[in-house]
C-alpha cells in the first residue's frame, strides 16, 4: 500500500484532511508515509470551500445512480465537524498521464469529465478531486463508520489508498460500513481483512441490496506500518497484510434476496461468523457473487 501511495504521489496526486481544527489535532498527519496536507476548516484563512463543492459534487456524481449523494449539509455537520474527509486531488496537468498510467478507456472517465466541466464552468484552478473518503467516530472506542469511498478514475486503486490513509489518519481498529452485494468497492473492503457481516439486509437504507459489515484492521495496519514492498510487475499493489485467503463456503448472487435472507438467519443463531473474503467481488457471465466464509463460532465464545 505504501508502494501505491508513493507512486500515485509520483504522478502528482496530492492528499488532504479537510477537518475542525481540533480534530486534525488527533489525527495521523504522515500516515502510510504519505505527507497529508491538513484543511482546517473554517480556521482563519479558510479558502478551500471551492475544493469541498467540487469534491462533494464528484461524490454526488459516483452516488448517484444508487441515489446517495451527500447533502453538504452532512459534509460540514459530520465529515468536517464530527470527524475529517480525505480528498485525493491533482493538478489538471497531470490528469492525462495517471489516466495513460491506468489505462483509463475513454467510456470510463464519465464522472471524471462531469467534474472537469464543473472545473471550467466554475473558472476553478485548483488541484481537482479525484478519489475520496470519509469515516467518523462510533461510541464504541476505536470503531469508524466510513463512507463515502469514490474515485473518478477507475484501476487506479485510489478508493483503496484513500480509504487506506483514512484508517491510518484516523487510527481506527475496527471500520463499520453499509455497502450493497453488487458494489465494486467491495474489493476494496476486503483487501483490509475479511468483511464480517453484522446485518444481511437493511431495508431502511434507501440503496437496494445493502448490508453492514465490520472489519479489524488492526493487523492490516500492523502489516502496513512495515516498509514498502515493491509492486508485482503488472504494477498492481503487492497483497497486504490482514487480508484474509481461503476458500469461499458459498458464492452468493448480489441480487439472491432469498440468500441474503438466509445468512441473516445465521448470524441471527449465533453459532457462526459469515464473512465476506477475497476478492469481494467475482463479476462473471455477467453475473456479481460474492464469496462468503461462514465459519463456526467455537464454544459459543466469539473470538472475532
Ligand atoms: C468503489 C470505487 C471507489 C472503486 O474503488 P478503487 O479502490 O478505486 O477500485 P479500482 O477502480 O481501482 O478497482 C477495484 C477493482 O475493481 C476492478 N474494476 C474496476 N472497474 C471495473 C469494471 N468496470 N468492471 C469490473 N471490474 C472493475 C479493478 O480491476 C479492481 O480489481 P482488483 O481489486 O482485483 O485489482 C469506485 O468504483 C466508485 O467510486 N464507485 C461508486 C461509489 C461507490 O459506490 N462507492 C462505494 C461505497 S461503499
Amino acid at each position: 500500500m505504501r508502494s501505491r501511495c508513493a507512486e500515485l504521489a509520483d504522478l502528482g496526486v496530492q492528499f488532504f484532511v479537510a477537518a475542525a481544527p481540533a480534530n486534525l489535532a488527533n489525527f495521523n498527519l504522515t500516515p502510510l508515509g504519505v505527507d497529508l496536507t491538513p484543511l482546517p476548516f473554517l480556521a482563519r484563512g479558510w479558502r478551500h470551500d471551492d475544493l469541498l463543492r467540487l469534491w462533494n459534487q464528484m461524490d454526488a456524481y459516483a452516488f448517484g445512480p444508487r441515489e446517495m449523494p451527500m447533502p453538504n449539509w452532512v459534509l460540514v455537520d459530520h465529515a468536517l465537524m464530527a470527524s475529517g474527509l480525505i480528498i485525493a486531488a491533482c493538478d489538471q496537468a497531470n490528469l492525462e498521464p495517471i489516466l495513460t498510467r491506468f489505462r483509463v478507456g475513454p467510456n470510463e472517465r464519465h464522472i471524471l469529465e462531469l467534474v472537469l466541466a464543473d472545473v471550467h464552468a466554475q473558472g476553478y484552478t485548483g488541484p481537482v478531486p479525484i478519489a475520496g473518503y470519509c469515516a467518523a467516530p462510533t461510541a464504541q472506542r476505536g470503531r469508524w463508520m466510513g463512507w463515502s469511498m469514490c474515485s473518478a478514475i477507475p484501476h487506479a486503486g485510489l478508493g483503496f489508498a484513500v480509504k487506506a490513509i483514512g484508517l491510518e489518519t484516523y487510527r481506527a481498529e475496527v471500520v463499520t460500513g453499509v455497502t450493497q452485494y453488487d458494489n465494486l468497492s467491495l474489493r476494496a473492503h476486503v483487501k483490509f481483512g475479511p468483511a464480517r457481516i453484522e446485518a444481511a439486509t437493511v431495508d431502511l437504507h434507501t440503496a437496494a441490496g445493502s448490508f453492514v459489515y465490520a472489519t479489524d484492521v488492526t493487523a492490516w495496519r500492523a502489516g502496513a506500518a512495515t516498509p514498502a514492498r515493491p509492486l508485482s510487475s503488472d504494477g498492481t499493489p503487492a497483497v497486504d497484510a490482514g487480508a484474509s485467503p481461503g476458500e469461499p463456503t458459498l458464492l452468493v448472487a448480489a441480487g439472491d434476496r432469498a440468500r441474503h435472507l438466509e445468512l441473516q438467519a445465521t448470524i441471527d443463531a449465533g453459532r457462526h461468523r459469515v464473512e465476506i473474503i477475497e476478492p469481494g467481488l467475482i463479476i462473471a457471465d455477467g453475473q456479481s457473487l460474492v464469496p462468503v466464509r461462514i465459519t463456526p463460532i467455537e464454544d459459543g465464545v466469539d473470538h472475532g
